[in-house]
């Protein structure tokens, strides 16, 4: 028997579904009963399902246990002609890893990818080795260029100091970043976005940016939760005689936050003003015997009030000009970084295409390639 959960798995259509779960939870099982209930149910002939693994072991399993379902099905119903027709059709069924049906997509479309149908497969030692051509080359040339071009040579300089002044530090970080983004659809649109965030445009307010207003939300939000939970705190010790001072305490607490929040405005620079002008009173001596409730009182203001605002300080760490300022700096890093990478690419690039090599990751990218088109922005 099924359990509620994989009955929802096999069951479920028209959507993406993701199921996950420890080994030995029962997946496979689920993946299987789907296929085949696709095929008993719906009369969908397997081969025209496509079903993709990461390992070639899991897709022979997979295919055999496709295999077997089928024959219990026709040791049923012995004389189902649909059913002895999936027998023969297995074979030929898209039933393969994820690399071996991207290569099936680009042998048979190897001329609208300008490729030579002879190509082969490097592996990660041969692709290492063109990598490391590539990345010397990208430096040698950058070094030439820097000494001719004064601008270049801080560019390039200023970059390797960052890296400890070594070189391999630095080839080590473009190789990460570039191994990283080969897991986006369109890597190098993808890594220009991700840099382009860096490149705020200069205003006199950091709120300006959806980068500063982000952090401005959160922390007036944050300062929102300390004055709720300081006034569930009032309403526990209003009532005691002897914590009258107490509530006193916690309620200038209260307007002290809540003045703060108020002075705030949408604007990072009347927040950083707000967060640095917050004091809190020194309590007063207990002199009664509810030592807990005591207690709930000056672990809330250590913890929750005093550390509260000391996060949020450093949420807004500065003021908006001294962000900005440093802000173009590493924005002008990130840059010289992202042509850097793409300079690589394109000598990684040829190096492929003069040995006819094409690594894992252009398997990927190609048959993407093949099968989606980029339109007005929206993927088809
Ligand atoms: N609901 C279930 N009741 C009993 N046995 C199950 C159930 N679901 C799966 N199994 C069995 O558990 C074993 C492991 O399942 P499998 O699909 O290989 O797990 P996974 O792929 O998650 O590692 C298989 O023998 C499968 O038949
Ligand atoms: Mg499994």
């Amino acid at each position: 028997m099924w359990t509620e959960e994989q009955q929802l798995a096999i069951d479920k259509q028209n959507s993406n579904i993701l199921v996950s779960a420890s080994a030995g939870s029962g997946k496979t099982a689920v993946l299987v009963e789907r296929v085949i209930n696709k095929v008993l149910k719906y009369k969908i002939d397997i081969d025209k399902i496509l079903v993709v693994t990461f390992t070639n072991a899991a897709a022979a399993e997979l295919k055999e246990r496709l295999m077997i379902a089928i024959y219990k099905a026709l040791n049923e119903n012995p004389k189902d002609n649909f059913l002895k027709r999936q027998l023969t059709y297995i074979n030929r069924a898209s039933i393969t890893t994820i690399h071996s049906f991207c290569l099936e997509i680009i042998r048979s479309n190897f001329q609208e990818l300008n490729i030579d149908p002879d190509f082969k497969i490097c592996d990660e030692t041969e692709s290492s080795i063109l990598k490391s051509k590539a990345i010397l080359k990208v430096l040698e040339d950058e070094y030439i260029e820097s000494n001719e071009n004064l601008d270049k040579k801080n560019g390039l300089y200023n970059l390797l100091e960052l890296f400890g002044g070594k070189d391999e530090n630095l080839i080590e970080c473009i190789l990460n970043i570039y191994s990283y983004i080969q897991s986006f659809a369109f890597e190098f649109e993808w890594l220009k976005q991700a840099i382009e965030k860096y490149n705020l445009t200069e205003c006199s307010d950091l709120c300006d940016t959806d980068f500063g207003m982000d952090i401005y939300n959160d922390v007036i939000e944050e300062l929102k939760i300390i004055v709720i939970k300081a006034e569930q705190i009032v309403n526990k010790i209003r009532g005691y005689e002897d914590f009258i001072k107490y509530v006193e305490m916690l309620q200038e607490d209260i307007s002290v936050i809540k003045l703060a929040i108020l002075n705030s405005k949408n604007s990072w620079d009347k927040l950083y003003d707000s967060l640095n002008n917050i004091s809190f009173l020194r309590a007063p001596a207990y002199k009664g015997d509810n030592l807990n409730l005591k207690a709930l009182v000056s672990n809330f203001r250590t913890d929750v009030l005093k550390k509260g605002v000391e996060k949020c300080k450093k949420s807004v760490y500065q003021r908006s000009a001294q962000v900005f300022k440093d802000q173009a700096k590493a924005y002008k890093y990130i840059s010289y970084i992202y042509d850097f990478i793409v300079k690589f690419d394109k000598i990684y690039k040829k190096l492929k295409n003069d040995n006819n090599y094409i690594d894992f990751n252009d398997i990927e990218h190609m048959a993407l390639k093949l099968l989606v088109n980029k339109k007005d922005d929206r993927f088809i």
